[in-house]
């Protein structure tokens, strides 16, 4: 049980009751009902400093996707960071948390028209850039304002980040970013643009990366990149390596830190004169969350069992998804003998899953249980598929609590269809 604490160690057994800083979990449950994500405020802060002792003179743009609940993006914005959005939604929902625009990089393959408009709008500090017909879109919209647009390119080092195919993104094959090896040609395209102003480079290599290798390779090749772009001239005053850096999901996993990271591309970051940018995501806020559902029903089948639960593929669907593996531990232990089983959603699909084949000790109904390491990729992926609430959550810090986003309820959800 003491694992727990190598996750996060603001999670802890106390007199037989698990505690997220100093609140019981219990106690929430029991207040706001589950499903129910629960994140530690504290957690999120100490990482967030983990990068600014790392990387003291660097911009840390957090990764909105991971976790877009304002609640969240203002603890990373009281730290100091600026913010990565990959959408309208993300940077309205930034600025309404109280990101300085100037501290907003927007990256994403399919920026709308609209979407573009509004970041002009603004003032973000720039655009990651992924195509040469969004290079010539930006440029046409900033000529209608009368404004030059902020950009990086975004270039594809071709790298492969050892992660799941599906976040992946700095691999040729991959959608994302132009070519490194057509990046020459595309900045001296951008730069002849009359609307367009560069000023960056950016890369970002895929997520749920746990070797530091990969960095360094893709940093080297950005950094070769942008001593070529000197040499014609084209001065870059921002280099953004993107976020990616992985994290524990089982007790014995190695997590690579932000200290590693820095000290992976330091032989080749120390001599340039632009500014640095990371964009990390998961590795703030993934372990700062956990994810609490209630035990319905045990179902012993000839050769196998399963745990049936009130959360879901709708509330958590990385295990669905990604086969992910998430730690899960009972809220209030009880001894009972270990068994092995499913631990399986409500939802009508046999890929609704939180986990396979899992040994733990059996439970009984309406035991608790927290799936750990739900912070990122979590609320944020979950919808209300066969009409199932979407959860509550719950930010604790210290010995507070306050609920950041009340559960979905029936009329919520009928409302949000035309009449
Ligand atoms: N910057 C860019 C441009 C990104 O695309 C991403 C993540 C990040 C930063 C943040 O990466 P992080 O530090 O969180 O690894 N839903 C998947 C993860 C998708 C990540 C997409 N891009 C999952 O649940 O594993």
């Amino acid at each position: 049980m003491e694992e727990i604490k190598a996750f996060n160690h603001y999670l802890e057994y106390i007199g037989g009751e698990l505690y997220i800083e100093g609140v019981p979990v219990r106690e929430l449950a029991v207040k706001y009902g589950t499903p129910l994500y629960i994140y530690s405020a504290n957690y999120i802060r100490e990482r967030v400093d983990l990068y600014k002792n790392a990387f003291p003179e660097a911009l840390i743009c957090y990764a909105v996707k991971a976790n877009f609940n304002p609640e969240i993006i203002k603890i990373a914005g009281e730290k100091g960071c600026g913010a990565d959005i990959v959408s309208g939604g993300e940077l309205f929902f930034s600025l309404r948390a109280g990101i300085d625009p100037k501290r907003i990089v927007y990256s994403g393959v399919g920026k709308t028209s609209e979407e573009i408009s509004y970041a002009l709008d603004t003032g973000i500090l720039m655009f990651n850039v992924e195509s040469r017909m969004e290079l010539d879109v930006i440029n046409g919209i900033a000529k209608s304002k009368g404004k030059k647009a902020p950009v990086s390119l975004r270039v594809n080092p071709d790298v492969d980040p050892k992660t799941h195919p599906y976040i992946a993104t700095g691999m040729k094959e991959s959608k994302f970013g132009i070519d490194i090896k057509r990046a020459l040609d595309e900045y001296k395209y951008a730069s002849s643009l009359s609307n367009i102003e560069v000023i960056g480079i950016h890369c970002h290599i895929g997520s749920q990366i746990t070797e530091i290798s990969p960095f360094s390779e893709a940093v080297e090749r950005v950094i070769d990149l942008y001593h070529n772009l000197l040499n014609e001239g084209i001065e870059i005053r921002y280099v953004d390596i993107g976020g990616g850096l992985g994290i524990r999901y089982k007790p014995e996993d190695t997590e690579p830190s932000p200290l590693d990271l820095y000290e992976a591309i330091k032989p080749y970051i120390s001599d340039i004169k632009a500014k640095l940018i990371i964009e990390p995501g998961r590795s703030v806020v993934g372990n700062a969350g956990i994810f609490v559902t209630e035990v319905q029903f045990i179902k012993k089948k000839e050769g196998k069992n399963f745990i049936i639960v009130d959360g879901g593929m709708n509330d958590l669907i990385r295990p669905s998804i990604y086969g992910a593996y998430h730690h899960i531990v009972p809220v209030t232990p009880k001894g009972n003998k270990k068994i092995k089983a499913d631990i399986v959603g409500p939802i009508c699909e046999t890929g609704d899953f939180l986990a396979k084949d899992r040994e733990i000790e059996e439970p009984e109904r309406g035991d608790l249980l927290a799936v750990l390491s739900a912070g990122a990729y979590g609320y944020v992926m979950s919808s209300y598929y066969n009409l199932r609430k979407r959860p509550a959550e719950i930010l604790v810090d210290g010995e507070s609590y306050r609920c950041i986003r009340k559960r979905q309820d029936y009329d919520d959800m009928y409302e949000l269809h035309c009449k």
